[in-house]
């Protein structure tokens, strides 16, 4: 097989225009929609091209495997999917950078002492059916497949239908203990999120942990009626009462330190510019490293929203969607990284992953690429090339050093 050429920032620049938006340059590559089918396919070209041995599991997992597949493999990769408007690193820069990472590692006579392979987790966002981490929770076991096959997007498509169209058989989710058992140890480079890195001059940093965090679906419901026919004081608009409740959310996260609460969703029903909403939905993103303290935000949040849309003759539920714990990540793991990245920063991450899902069943660490300005799920998310193709050699050794 001819040494491969390829460097990072050349195949992030070959995917670029997959799913971006021509006038924001974000990206919208939805699990399992033709943007981020068109990358799987991409992905499974250049593992072939490889010579890696590439097969999707049940769950929809790709699996690109240098070596047969064997249990207490080293496995390392990331997601492909993206948040809608989402940053051009977000998952692929794992997934392209463990694909030259193995080039690297070939050029440099590296024979594997144990199998390795590369996988890209669909839904890793949650954008599409609101799960986060999707691929590796039904992995795990942690999410059941009757509750995945029961998820809908936002067009009414169940989760059942779309992996059918995708190939992959919805009666086949579920828990995989043969899979699992093939991770001895996952490692997964990401773009940073937050800023962290560029002011400790460094360009890589340690994943120490992920900080806990859920989704909660907010509904309020009032009157819907006529904009023009309906005084003022006739109305119990829900669109009124939501937007008061999202202020309160953000008071009351300000009013802890270290909370993170967030409404990017925000759905009026059934939206009609002359028309009283008859209920808006909206969602809740909730993140602190305690997760007694994000609980406790959630309940307040809850009771004090219901009391709130009741002074606009209003009713306000809130019901769970997504939760994970705060996670610490391995430490011998990553003590060995460490040692096999001398100078590193460890850092943790307000970002969510599946190494932190993963991190409940087998060791796992992460790789942090510096991003300047720290922006992610922005089409401002930023890596500079040279620390984008250094990041394959960077995790070239780390793979090296565990193999
Ligand atoms: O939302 C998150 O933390 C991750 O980007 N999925
Ligand atoms: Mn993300
Ligand atoms: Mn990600």
């Amino acid at each position: 097989m001819p040494p491969s050429t390829a460097t990072v920032s050349g195949l992030l620049d070959s995917i670029a225009p997959v799913g971006r938006d021509g006038g924001t340059g974000g990206y919208r590559r939805p699990v399992f929609s033709h943007p981020e089918l068109e990358l799987r396919e991409w992905f499974e070209a250049e593992a072939t091209r490889r010579g890696l041995g590439v097969e999707i599991d049940r769950n929809g997992i790709i699996w690109a495997w240098w070596g047969e597949p064997m249990p207490g493999a080293l496995v390392t990769g990331s997601h492909l999917d993206s948040v809608p408007g989402g940053g051009a690193f977000d998952g692929p820069l794992g997934v392209v950078s463990a694909l030259v990472a193995i080039d690297r590692m070939r050029e440099r006579g590296v024979v594997p002492s144990r199998s390795l392979a590369v996988v890209v987790f669909p839904e890793e966002e949650g954008s599409r059916f609101g799960v986060a981490c999707l691929g590796s929770r039904l992995l795990t076991g942690l999410l059941t497949p009757d509750a995945a096959r029961r998820l809908t997007d936002r067009d009414g498509n169940t989760l059942a239908d779309v992996f059918a169209g995708a190939g992959v058989d919805p009666e086949h989710l579920g828990p995989d203990p043969e899979g699992l058992a093939r991770i001895g140890q996952f490692v997964e480079l990401h773009v940073e999120q937050g800023r962290g890195l560029v002011d400790l001059a460094a360009p890589i940093a340690i994943g120490s942990s992920i900080l806990g965090h859920g989704r909660w679906k907010a509904t309020v419901t009032g009157q819907g009626n006529h904009a023009g026919t309906t005084l003022m004081s006739d109305r119990a608009d829900p669109v009124v009462a939501a937007a008061a409740i999202v202020g309160l959310i953000s008071e009351l996260a300000r009013a802890r330190d270290d909370a993170r609460a967030t409404v990017g969703r925000f759905e009026p029903q059934p939206g009609g510019t002359n028309v009283i909403a008859s209920h808006v939905d909206f969602w809740i993103d909730v993140r602190h490293p305690d997760d007694s303290v994000t609980r406790g935000l959630v309940d307040q949040i809850a009771v004090e929203a219901a009391a709130l849309a009741a002074s606009y003759g209003c009713d306000a539920r809130i019901a769970e969607e997504s939760w994970s714990p705060t996670v610490g990540f391995d430490p011998a793991l990553g003590r060995a990284l460490a040692d096999l990245v001398p100078g590193a920063p460890v850092l943790r991450s307000g970002a969510g992953h599946d190494a932190g899902i993963l991190a409940a069943r087998v060791p796992s660490a992460m790789l942090f690429v510096r991003n300047p300005s720290g922006i992610s799920h922005s089409p401002e998310e930023f890596v500079e090339r040279s620390d984008a193709d250094d990041s394959a050699d960077v995790l070239a050794d780390v793979l090296e050093g565990l193999l």
